[in-house]
């Protein structure tokens, strides 16, 4: 057992059994002051108000918090760290005023990064995303979904996945994967779509399978990138084979993309920057989960999501990160966090929501991550000592994490 006593605020307290946070309960946080925590092998186990800190027996560990916060680790619920090299050249081709699609129609983006993915050894591959997974862990990520989407063949999607897979087996932290073969079409596919589509349904998606390499399947459906049919097929075969459905959509266009997946009863509808009140109506009465992911507005120069719309509505918010070399070459929760706060107006609890329990929701977790629950998984962040919840998104580059554990663990 550990126990983590002296917590000057414990943050992010969830009731057993709530699994996501609509609307008006998006500005709720619960906390408790003075506090200890306890956890037994990976989980907690308890926690109160320090004068009931129990006295840790022989061998026990014990935690001082010395007055900082204790909230649950971020979850990222979309993000694609597993490539290959960086792509500083288009980032420079941006600054001299290229947009993301006429950077794409050249041939570079996504195919830029399949191109260096395939010339990769699968054993460099894994050193890299591992470095990358290591460094959101030392920033508070706890969870992460990695999708595929790199490959745009049979062979590297699956190099991918079997790399995530590693990754899986190889870090405290959990990770989930998404196959997203429907990231581009493949180079040799070239002005063949349709055929493209039919090698993601019939063989990517049952060899990924087979091999027990996916949890979720994801389409880009946008303008240059799958239409609507197409991802409806794609969801389609993914769904015959047990994939929960996720999209990216409406980051280019307002595509249609966020209908298409909410009609496959879709985990999360992802980017969303292009929205109106017709999306918004779709996904009214859904499990379904908005999802914005403010680093690649922030990069790209585009607008932000209409988050305070999406839950005035009534509905739930995710925010994730997006890392990924095209379109936002981060990680950092924190920074995702106060985007959300800075620029899309949440207050800090919406923001913390967003990128906790709602974004472990996301990626299909949050029955065991994302809040302080009892029974939950141990993934906490222990800070410095905060004058309030909001410094994390205001002082947003001064260090603030003390310890970070996982899987009742310091990491
Ligand atoms: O989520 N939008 C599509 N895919 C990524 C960008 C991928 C890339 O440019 O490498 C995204 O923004
Ligand atoms: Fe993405």
């Amino acid at each position: 057992m550990m126990v983590i006593k002296n917590i000057g605020e414990l943050t992010g307290i969830v009731p057993e059994g709530v699994l996501r946070k609509e609307g008006a309960a998006m500005d709720e946080l619960v906390s408790l002051k003075d506090a200890f925590l306890s956890i037994e092998g990976t989980r907690i186990k308890d926690f109160g108000p320090m004068a009931d800190c129990p006295v840790p027996g022989e061998g026990e560990e014990i935690l001082d918090a010395g007055g900082g916060t204790v909230m649950p680790s971020f979850c990222d619920s979309h993000t694609h760290i597993c490539y290959a090299g960086t792509r500083e050249q288009e980032f420079i081709d941006k600054i001299n005023g290229l947009d993301y699609e006429q950077i794409a129609a050249r041939g570079g983006g996504i195919l830029n990064s399949a191109d260096l993915l395939h010339d990769t050894p699968e054993e460099d591959l894994f050193a890299q995303t591992m470095s990358r997974v290591d460094e959101v862990v030392a920033k508070g990520t706890g969870a992460i979904e990695i999708k595929s989407g790199y490959g745009l063949t049979v062979e590297d999607e699956l190099k991918m996945l079997r790399v995530i897979k590693r990754v899986k087996e190889s870090t405290p932290a959990t990770v989930k994967a998404t196959f997203l073969g429907a990231h581009a079409v493949g180079r040799a596919y070239r002005g063949r779509q349709e055929a493209y589509v039919d090698l993601v349904c019939e063989e990517m998606i049952p060899a990924a399978v087979s091999e027990g390499l996916a949890d979720f399947v994801d389409v880009f459906c946008d303008e240059g990138f799958f239409t609507v049919p197409q991802t409806d097929r794609i969801l389609s075969a993914g769904e015959s084979y047990g994939l929960a459905a996720k999209i990216h959509a409406n980051e280019l266009a307002c595509s249609g993309g966020v209908q298409v997946a909410a009609s496959h009863n879709a985990l999360s509808v992802d980017h969303l920057e292009r929205t109106t009140g017709k999306e918004i109506e779709a996904l009214i009465g859904t499990r379904t989960m908005p999802t914005m992911l403010p680093g690649s507005s922030f990069f790209l120069g585009i607008p932000y999501g209409p988050a305070k719309a999406f839950i005035a509505a009534g509905l739930g918010l995710a925010l994730a990160s997006d890392y990924n070399p095209g379109s936002s070459p981060s990680g950092d929760m924190r920074f995702v966090m106060a985007m959300g706060c800075i620029k899309m107006h949440l207050t800090p609890a919406q923001a913390f929501n967003a990128c906790t329990l709602n974004s472990a929701y996301a990626m299909g977790v949050s029955d065991s991550l994302g809040s302080i629950t009892r029974g939950k998984k141990a993934n906490l962040i222990v800070t410095t000592p905060l004058p309030s919840l909001a410094f994390i998104p205001y002082c947003h580059q001064t260090p603030f994490i003390r310890e970070v554990i996982l899987c009742g663990k310091t990491v």
